[in-house]
């Protein structure tokens, strides 16, 4: 369906951070398929463990146990501190769904609203879309479910006369990805978790772009020291086999009873094979820390571009602001034409988001391409030529 513009490439192969389109043709990918393939395409570990998985069992029903994925689950766990419980998806959407119906069932009846913030991203299913704060999405599914309302991205005051009574969570990213790679202001997710408190809203942070290693730590909320009671991941959580996972700490998680959440796929064999190949890479790379130094390197590299005006984001989750002048669509085309793949995430941005395992060359080779099509672009507008 014409969900999408027709694409301007078709790829058919991938290793590491590079791609190869259907005529040969060698990409730098920066974009990492959306923030999903931390760990490069067609990691050898990934790549090994879905085979495997494929040869021994590809599918049980959740009616029964494999031993897949509580592994992946445990290891999810430890990483977001211990004592929670996660519940398998397929994707983004799904996992907020997850996070969406688990507050409403923690919440308990008449306290159901879910409060996120202007400028968001948590998916495309009805529920979630509504949560997602970018009304001019919303427009053409009216009506959506009810429950949903947004305050302005940075505004705790806002926050606070918007936690009602029958509030019975706050959903937020961390950093606001699709929203333009929008950092949360110090203080700002200290202070959301302060009136989830005095409010008893759960606070819920949507993980799914910048969770695993992207922002430089284990997860986007971290870098504020705060303690979600739920988080969602998905994206890089498989890298590039569809696996989403809601956590959520001891005490709401078990308010879900059997019966009250399903999926048929969610956490199969085959997904958590790959997740767990995938987790297993990340704590031996240490990705939170290849992130921090491949993210510094590729950061101070942009800022020398005649043509990037500010870059923004943590880690390897980077938004270069063009300068005036320069149209970040064309940008973008530009320089996938000389090989090199990034995305306009708003007019005026480019978004970076290469594998964490990116190396020294591969960086400096993609600003270079950056800086060459941003050198050219303003040669061709200028109004002497
Ligand atoms: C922060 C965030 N949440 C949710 C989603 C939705 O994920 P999916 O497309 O896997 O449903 C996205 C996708 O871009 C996202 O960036």
């Amino acid at each position: 369906m014409p969900t999408y513009p027709p694409p301007a490439v078709t790829f058919v192969r991938g290793s590491g951070s590079e791609l190869w389109d259907d005529e040969g043709k060698r990409y730098l990918d920066f974009l990492g398929g959306l923030a999903v393939t931390a760990l490069g395409h067609a990691h050898p570990a990934v790549a090994e463990a879905v085979s495997e998985q494929a040869r021994t069992l590809l599918h049980v029903s959740n009616l029964f146990g494999n031993v897949v994925g509580p592994d992946v689950a445990r290891t999810l766990d430890r990483l977001l501190g211990g004592g929670g419980q996660v519940f398998f998806g397929n994707s983004g959407a799904e996992a907020n769904e997850c996070a969406i119906k688990l507050a409403r069932r923690f919440g308990g009846r008449g306290r159901y609203g879910v409060v996120s913030t202007y400028g968001s991203f948590h998916g495309r299913t009805l529920a979630t879309l509504h949560a997602t704060g970018q009304p001019a999405k919303h427009e053409a599914f009216q009506p959506l479910p009810e429950g949903f309302t947004h305050v302005a991205w940075e505004d705790l005051d806002a926050l606070e006369a918007a936690l009602t009574p029958d509030v019975a969570g706050v959903l937020l990213e961390p950093i606001q990805g699709e929203g333009g790679v929008r950092p949360a202001p110090p203080g700002y997710l200290q202070g959301v978790r302060r009136l989830c408190d005095e409010r008893g809203a759960l606070l819920m942070v949507d993980e799914v772009q910048t969770g695993l290693g992207r922002t430089g730590a284990w997860f986007g909320f971290q870098h504020a020291g705060v303690e979600p009671d739920v988080v969602t991941m998905a994206k890089a959580l498989g890298n590039g086999v569809p696996i989403g996972a809601c956590w959520a700490r001891e005490g709401v998680a078990g308010t879900f009873e059997p019966g009250d959440h399903a999926s048929t796929f969610g956490g199969q064999p085959l997904a958590a094979a790959a997740a767990r190949a995938t987790l297993a890479v990340m704590e031996a790379e240490d990705v939170p820390a290849r992130a921090r130094a491949a993210g510094e390197r590729l950061t101070d590299a942009l800022r020398g571009v005649a043509g990037v005006a500010d870059v923004r984001g943590p880690g390897l989750l980077i938004a270069a602001e063009l300068a005036a002048g320069h149209d970040a669509k064309e940008i973008e085309t530009a320089c996938r034409d000389r090989g090199l793949v990034v995305n306009a995430v708003t007019p005026t941005a480019l978004r970076l988001a290469p594998p964490l395992l990116v190396s020294d060359a591969e960086i400096d080779e993609a600003v270079a391409i950056l800086a060459a099509v941003l050198e050219d672009d303003a040669l061709e507008k200028s109004p002497t030529r």
